[in-house]
């Protein structure tokens, strides 16, 4: 695992891939504007970033982060994906992304979403629910009494167990809410949206979510 692919490079884009160099990976760093319009971004994180289209930054990563408005995800290339480890950062913002009716009659839920596009990727659900600017100031190192912990949700094992070592490097403990279908239990306006919770408090607001229709 050595080249990260990032498809967004927006707020949380940028800095998980800030996060990604400082800890000696390769990133492929792409927008739907064109790579051009990344120069400032490549030229800050230096010589391990290059700024590609979406296509080229799903072919070239180990890994792959899909950070963009849920509204985009169906502009995903899904061929290149196959059989690789997918990051979604997404959340579902209907005044952004607009009405979604599946996801309003919470028939499935945002990273099910990616999954139904990405059918033959591993994709597990990360970082939806931190502020961008906190992933490069609340990391800690393992083992730090009271370290910051974030989510993860997915269907394949060996790819959450991935994700969650990417954490850890990154300063962050993880706990693991389940199959991808349980992913709704840190979407926007649940108790572990946003505020900074060590493991055990996560834990406890998994536990108390709500459905918006429960
Ligand atoms: N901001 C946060 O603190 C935060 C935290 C956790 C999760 N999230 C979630 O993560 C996702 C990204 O959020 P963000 O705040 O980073 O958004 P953002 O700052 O608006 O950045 C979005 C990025 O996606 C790119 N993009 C849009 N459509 C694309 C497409 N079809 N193909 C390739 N790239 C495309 C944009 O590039 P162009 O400008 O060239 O279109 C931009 O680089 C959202 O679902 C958001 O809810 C955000």
């Amino acid at each position: 695992m050595k080249t990260i692919g990032f498809i967004g490079a927006g707020h949380i884009g940028s800095q998980i891939a800030r996060l990604a160099v400082a800890h000696g990976f390769d990133v492929v760093i792409s927008n739907s504007r064109g790579p051009e319009t990344l120069a400032a971004l490549v030229k800050e994180l230096g010589p391990r970033a290059r700024a590609s289209t979406p296509l080229e930054a799903a072919i070239e990563g180990d890994i792959v982060v899909v950070t963009i408005p849920l509204k985009n995800i169906r502009s995903v290339p899904v061929e290149p994906l196959a059989g690789k480890v997918v990051i979604d950062t997404n959340n579902y913002y209907p005044q952004r992304d607009g009405q979604i009716p599946e996801l309003d009659d919470e028939s499935t839920t945002t990273s099910e979403l990616l999954k139904a596009h990405l059918s033959e990727s591993k994709v597990v659900k990360a970082f939806n629910h931190i502020y961008a600017a906190e992933l490069t100031t609340q990391g800690l190192p393992a083992g730090t009494p009271n370290r910051r912990a974030l989510v993860i949700a997915g269907d394949d094992p060996a790819a959450k167990q991935t994700v969650a070592g990417l954490l850890d490097a990154f300063g962050f403990d993880t706990v693991d809410a389940g199959p991808l279908k349980e992913g709704w239990r840190i979407q926007r306006d649940t108790p572990g949206y946003g505020p900074r919770r060590n493991a055990e408090e996560l834990r406890k607001d998994l536990a108390a979510a709500k459905r918006y229709r429960a």
